[in-house]
């Protein structure tokens, strides 16, 4: 059933207060809920809509009068009753069956514990309820449970109650004082250890913080409280945002769905998104892990004390934390090397997302399954959006806007609308035209080009942007668009800009409304070279007709540091691309020199730190190649970009080996920026180094490898000599790793997603991988290590023979069952079917036929596969 926006309407009522008591047995958990019910005065309906599935019903009342099946309706999804007084009372006793509940939404088994996860509409499996989030009640929870088996009993807010009971159980009651929609209860019981501290708000309150663990990672909590602490500070010096509560609590789930969760002062977290140890975590995951630990703390404002009215508001709360996560990230480390990872990560996801079937706004119409549109858009380009917003009225009016955000909609849930309002306010800006980036879904294109008078002394460059049709959305209105630009005189500095085009020199941004903007710059004495779009300050397409050599010059000598790097990027693609063309042809494929000295003269270049160096060596992976061509031959694409990866391992093995060396580590390992910059150096210029085929670089990494005293060296020694070719050595490190870190599930995983990731690997080692005892297809890490990283794995994923796509339907098939949620997401994998040749595209698309006729198919996996199929 397809849900839209247009049709949102307030509920009957309201619920005031819940009083839940949860009782866990070892068979079954029954659950007993008290509702409050006040009707709201603005819809006429006395229809009290509960949402409940999954449950049985032992026992209904209203207002103490017990109810029969004649007094409901009853759907799928929900239980509809008339309820002819104002204030009124409905209570449920029902129960479910948590252990058996694969879903791993409402209330599972996770481990040794039992967990819940709410978000989007668990929370209708674990009781009758309204199940939507605009209606905000207070919480009391009570749970019930053996005291051996489950010491720890945990739910949102504060502890008000404990105690012993009958037959070795005990009970816990807390009270949650907020109101808050259904999808950020929480609730845990479980054998848990237990890592305390304390956070002084700016206030002078106290909060106490504490991490609850399974015993074996206790060990692991130290860097998440104080990637927390840090975070608590930021969001009071940045946004004037203080901790609410007298107690935040962390959990560590291994079963869980996505990366954690927000709920009201007991965030849940997926183990592998808040576990770390030099030992046992890279840089790139402590970095990920106090970006998820922010990112879910500052949604205790962004989100939880405003939150959103309906499931199509998403962005809302996800844009705005993703943008406060990211900018916490930037101030905590190097802001232009996380701009970069931003916008690696928003090429690779979120363009072929916009340039494909599965295309939606930021805020979309329509859905089947909410749990499919918590995608790279509504996160990553909403992020954009609210970024963009932030450059358009600067920090200070931005901040005045988020200050009058809280504090007007505080307590209440709320609409994107409602965001973008306080903006317009306190800036006197007009953002009507702005919003098109929450309706309009496609990524935009920006061609750009120039054209020089001497006489003058008038420079002047040609905007023009369009923006492709997207699923049910063939034309587009134009968007604002802020260009932040610099012109570039022949001695690579920044020429002072005079224009009378919509350009604020403080900024150095340029605003676009029309689909064609002709902006002149005067008193330009030679023709300058622009440096567009910097920072990315708009998620578009921009096209130059760059020379090689301008980008070379670019790379050299910007002062924007992400445009140097986005100009090396561009002459890597330019590189590829030109060569599979080539390939395809029957051509003999060459690899530009302008490319290969740029290489050489960034190697070298110790003024840039190791971070950007590393950034600025790296190439465009497959989903940006991809996305960058009309039609995928994926063989040509790999042939080209393994003869650039060759020709620059090859030309420069010298360099690429005393950087290695010269990079080595000294002391104990540390995570700052610039030693893990100096990690991820050494780590790229090994690999390079390995990829020359020199034995002394296969020495090097298994020395590495053996001696490295953190995981980064470890990883990186591993993933380099899985990406040669001693196949020996391979086997023998991978063994090894195995029966040194069994018994850990964090390195577990990444023993699994380094071998399915790595070259080689075809579809039958995958099937062997699965049958290995470390593999649990009811454990969403696993499963993601597993098939996530064999997906990334082209050539074999793409092999020639089908097995590939086999594989990943077969898998997608037997989730159905398990885990619609994760199924789902993994049909993603084949969304861009129809850009590739014809060959691949008739197996794809024979692939997605196949898993719509799964039998049994759920909601979730419908959507998705209906969706790629039909573009
Ligand atoms: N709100 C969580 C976060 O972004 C993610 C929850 C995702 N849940 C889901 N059912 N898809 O921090
Ligand atoms: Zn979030």
């Amino acid at each position: 059933k397809t849900i839209y926006l247009k049709d949102y309407q307030e509920p009957a009522f309201w619920v005031e207060h819940i009083d839940l008591t949860v009782r866990i047995f070892e068979t079954h958990t029954d659950v007993e809920s008290h509702l409050t019910l006040k009707k709201n005065p603005n819809i006429a309906s006395r229809d009290l809509v509960l949402n409940g599935v999954d449950q049985d019903i032992i026992e209904l009342a209203l207002d103490g009068q017990p109810l029969t099946q004649s007094d409901y309706r009853r759907d799928e999804e929900s239980l509809t009753l008339t309820c002819d007084r104002d204030d009124a009372r409905f209570s449920s006793l029902t129960r479910i069956r948590p252990q058996d509940n694969t879903s791993l939404e409402g209330l599972y088994q996770s481990g040794s514990m039992y967990c819940t996860q709410c978000e989007a509409e668990g929370f209708r499996k674990i009781t009758f309820y309204p199940d939507r989030p605009d209606v905000m009640a207070t919480f009391t929870t009570r749970i019930e449970a053996d005291q051996t088996r489950f010491p720890v009993l945990l739910a949102n807010g504060n502890p008000v109650d404990s105690g012993e009971l009958d037959e070795g159980r005990h009970f816990a009651t807390w009270n949650d004082p907020f109101p808050k929609p259904s999808y950020l209860f929480a609730m845990v019981a479980g054998n848990l250890s237990r890592k305390d501290d304390t956070f002084t708000t700016r206030s002078g309150r106290e909060v106490a913080l504490r991490i609850f663990v399974e015993p074996q990672n206790a060990h692991k909590v130290d860097f998440a409280l104080e990637s927390l602490k840090k975070a608590m500070r930021w969001d009071e010096d940045t946004y004037g945002r203080e901790y609410d509560l007298d107690l935040f609590m962390i959990v560590a789930s291994d079963y869980f769905n996505m990366g954690a969760m927000e709920n009201k002062g007991l965030n849940i977290f997926n183990s592998a998104a808040v576990l770390a140890t030099p030992d046992t975590s890279n840089d790139l995951r402590f970095e990920r892990i106090e970006a998820i630990v922010a990112h879910e703390y500052f949604h205790n404002w962004s989100g939880n004390r405003v939150t959103c009215r309906d499931w199509f508001q998403l962005s809302l709360k996800e844009g705005f934390t993703v943008f406060r996560d990211s900018e916490f990230t930037a101030d905590m480390h190097d802001r232009a090397v996380k701009r970069i990872h931003d916008v690696v990560d928003l090429r690779a996801a979120q363009f072929p997302e916009d340039n494909g079937p599965m295309a939606h706004p930021v805020r979309p119409d329509s859905y089947i399954e909410i749990n499919n549109f918590y995608t790279a858009t509504v996160y990553e380009k909403g992020a954009e959006v609210v970024r963009m917003i932030h450059t358009l009225v600067g920090p200070e009016l931005f901040r005045k806007g988020s200050d009058l955000y809280f504090e007007r909609f505080d307590g209440q849930a709320v609409t994107t609308d409602d965001f973008v309002a306080c903006m317009e306010e306190v800036s006197g800006r007009d953002l009507t035209q702005f919003k098109r980036w929450y309706t309009q879904a496609g990524t935009p294109r920006v061609t750009v080009t120039d054209h020089f008078d001497s006489d003058t002394g008038e420079y002047r460059l040609t905007f023009r942007q369009s923006c492709p049709p997207t699923p049910g959305q063939r034309e587009k209105d134009s968007f604002v668009i802020p260009i932040k630009m610099g012109l570039l005189d022949a001695d690579g500095n920044d020429l002072p800009i005079r224009t009378d085009a919509d350009y604020n020199p403080d900024t150095q941004v340029l605003t676009l409304t029309d689909t064609e903007t002709r902006v002149v710059f005067s008193g330009v004495n030679e023709k300058p070279i622009p440096s567009l779009l910097r920072d990315f300050s708009a998620p578009v397409r921009l096209q130059f007709d760059y020379s090689d050599e301008q980008l070379a010059f670019l790379a050299k000598n910007d002062a924007n540091g992400f445009n140097r790097w986005d100009a090396v990027q561009q002459l890597y693609l330019r590189a590829i691309l030109g060569m599979s063309e080539d390939e395809r042809m029957g051509k003999n494929a060459q690899v530009p020199s302008a490319l290969l000295d740029t290489v050489a003269s960034i190697a070298g270049d110790t003024e840039l730190t190791p971070a950007i160096r590393t950034a600025m060596l790296s190439l465009p992976g497959y989903a940006i190649l991809k996305d960058a061509v009309d039609e995928i031959y994926m063989e040509n694409l790999v042939a080209a970009r393994k003869a650039v990866i060759n020709a620059i391992a090859t030309r420069y093995r010298d360099i690429w080996r005393s950087l290695t060396e010269g990079l080595a580590g000294r002391g104990d390992y540390e995570f700052t920026a610039a030693e893990a910059g100096r990690r991820s150096l050494q780590g790229l210029a090994l690999w390079y180094w390995l990829k020359s085929g020199d034995q002394a670089a296969f020495d090097f990494a298994a020395d590495l490898y053996h001696h490295a005293g953190n995981q980064t060296d470890r990883g990186n020694a591993l993933r380099a000599v899985l990406a040669g070719e001693d196949h020996a050595l391979q086997d023998e490190l991978l063994e090894h790793f195995y029966e040194r870190w069994q018994d850990d599930t964090q390195m577990v995983e990444q023993w699994l997603s380094m071998q399915s990731s790595a070259p080689n690997i075809g579809a039958a080692d995958i099937e062997n991988l699965m049958e290995h005892q470390a593999f649990d297809i009811k454990n969403p890490n696993k499963v993601r290590s597993v098939i996530a990283g064999f997906a990334m794995n082209v050539e074999s994923f793409h092999d020639e023979t089908g097995q590939g796509y086999e594989l990943v339907a077969d898998m997608i098939g037997r989730l159905n069952g398990i885990n619609p949620q994760i199924a789902a997401r993994l049909v993603t994998i084949f969304s861009d079917w129809k850009r590739f040749e014809p060959k691949r595209r008739a197996m794809m698309e024979s692939t997605l036929k196949t898993i719509l006729a799964t039998p049994n198919l759920s909601p979730d996996v419908f959507e998705m596969t209906e969706r790629a199929l039909k573009g």
